[in-house]
């Protein structure tokens, strides 16, 4: 039997672009391996949303080109956001790969093996923007053990922030079928997942491209809070103004839609959001978050944002670390801006801000948020509240349990019986800025 080894870069729509791929290599009658030096096929799938994830995929892959050349019999594929991008060009910086996979046409893997098979170097990297191709529903998915499984509800985006790269990797927004997303996850829930995240770059807009009908996100967490069995349905990412009322409401009425929110702010000055083509400035997203706090109790809202953007200013870049503050983000992704071929941003090279000041920058984010994070987790002391056990080791001579709470919250609970996959209550007795620590509650087992 053949072995195939898949390295994963990047976001969780590169991840679960990888366990439909897995699906298709096993039908094809490969094996999984998690050791790459025992392989016979060899895939990275990558990420291109900073350079440093793309050069990554580029370091990652010499050692298999080394062994290539050493004369090592085995087939090197590059696929994903940075092959989509850069399609034959690859073969160019790195002659030993085999096939170039960009991110639309991952259904015509199997095709691709064959003829890689045989010998030929294939390319297959072109943009298929059809909303009617919905090919991805009929894999068989091989999804990583867990309690969580991710399903894509829409592909692409159609946004365009300056700065971003993911709609010329990912191409324009489509939405999967509610038909196919539904299937899904009774097949996820018959296989023994508890959890269900909802993915796309831009959920809330999910729907907006169907024709024949009238079906958005809140019709479909509607149908799948109605689905029998205990589980959590969670969505990420939000766009902030295309959060609607109707949403709040739902996340509210339904019982299974998890008290969390993930909307990405990426600065709090109301100038940078503008130049990064942002449709909302900073009261907009004062607004919108005060108004789900209101609304939803417990919440918890986590945010991304960028430092150093060309022309921030220290002034603006001090109206981001006051937004997290003010709007008490629970946490935030922070990264430092990287220019990005074919973006918007990446032509103001007179406006790039000086690689130590961002960095700089970058790090006092990362403490207001590392601030921010203990605040918010020390609201919990003392409640008791449920959590899906996740996984179980030993740390410090010490057997736990983790799992994570309905808002998100990670918590640790020692206990010497492996409760993976289970719901328990847990009082919360310790606080961290990562996680918090918890009791199991009598009789919650
Ligand atoms: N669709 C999501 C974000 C997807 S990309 C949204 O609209 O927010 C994930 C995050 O990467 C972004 O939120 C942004 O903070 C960061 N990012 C994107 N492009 C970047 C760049 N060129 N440099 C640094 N960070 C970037
Ligand atoms: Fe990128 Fe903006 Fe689309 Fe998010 S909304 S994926 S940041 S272009
Ligand atoms: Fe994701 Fe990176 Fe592509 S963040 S969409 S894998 S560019």
């Amino acid at each position: 039997m053949k072995k195939v080894f898949i390295d994963t870069l990047g976001c969780q729509m590169n991840k679960s672009d990888t366990e439909r791929m897995l699906g298709m290599l096993l039908r094809l009658g490969y094996e999984e391996t998690k050791n790459d030096s025992e392989a016979d096929l060899l895939m990275i799938n990558t990420c291109s949303i900073r350079q440093l994830s793309e050069d990554k995929a580029f370091s990652q892959i010499g050692t298999w080109g080394q062994w290539k050349r050493q004369g090592k019999n085995i087939k090197i594929g590059f696929c994903g956001c940075v092959a989509q991008q850069k399609a034959n060009e690859i073969f160019k910086r790195a002659n030993y790969v085999d096939f170039v996979l960009g991110t639309h046409n991952i259904y015509k893997l199997p095709d691709i093996i064959k003829l890689v098979e045989q010998g030929q170097k294939v390319c297959e990297c072109t943009e298929t923007n059809d909303v009617n191709v919905d090919n991805t529903g009929e894999f068989d998915i091989v999804r990583v053990k867990s309690t969580n499984a991710w399903i894509p509800i829409t592909e692409g985006c159609n946004n365009f922030c300056t700065y971003c790269i993911v709609p010329y990797t990912r191409g324009r927004e489509r939405s999967h079928s509610p038909e196919s997303i539904i299937n899904e996850v009774k097949k996820a829930l018959a296989d023994g997942f508890r959890e269900i995240t909802l993915l796309g770059q831009n959920v809330d807009s999910y729907g907006k491209d169907f024709k024949d009908r009238h079906y958005r996100l809140v019709d479909l967490l509607r149908e799948l809070n109605a689905i029998e069995g205990n589980f959590r349905i969670r969505f990420v990412t939000s766009y902030p103004t295309d959060i609607t009322e109707e949403l709040i409401d739902t996340v509210v009425e339904s019982d299974k839609v998890c008290e969390y929110f993930h909307i990405p702010m990426q600065s709090g000055s109301s100038e940078v959001l503008k130049k990064m083509n942002r449709r909302y400035d900073r009261e907009t997203y004062a607004k919108i978050v005060k108004h789900i706090r209101e609304k939803v109790p417990d919440v918890t809202i986590t945010s991304d944002f960028i430092a150093g953007f060309p022309g921030e200013t220290e002034e603006q870049f001090q109206e981001t670390l006051t937004a997290i503050d003010e709007f008490e983000l629970d946490y935030s992704n922070v990264a430092a801006y990287s220019p990005r071929e074919k973006t918007v941003a990446a032509k103001w090279t007179d406006k790039f801000i000086p690689d130590d000041i961002k960095q700089e920058r970058f790090q006092r984010l990362n403490e207001k948020v590392k601030e921010n994070c203990l605040k918010s987790n020390q609201k919990y002391l003392g409640r008791t509240m449920e959590v899906l056990i996740e996984n179980y080791y030993e740390h410090k001579g010490e057997m736990i349990n983790t799992g994570k709470t309905r808002n998100n919250k990670t918590v640790h609970i020692a206990c010497n019986r492996d409760l993976t996959g289970q719901f328990v209550m847990a009082k919360i007795t310790g606080i961290k800025t990562w996680y918090i620590r918890g009791e199991l509650v009598d009789n919650s087992i």
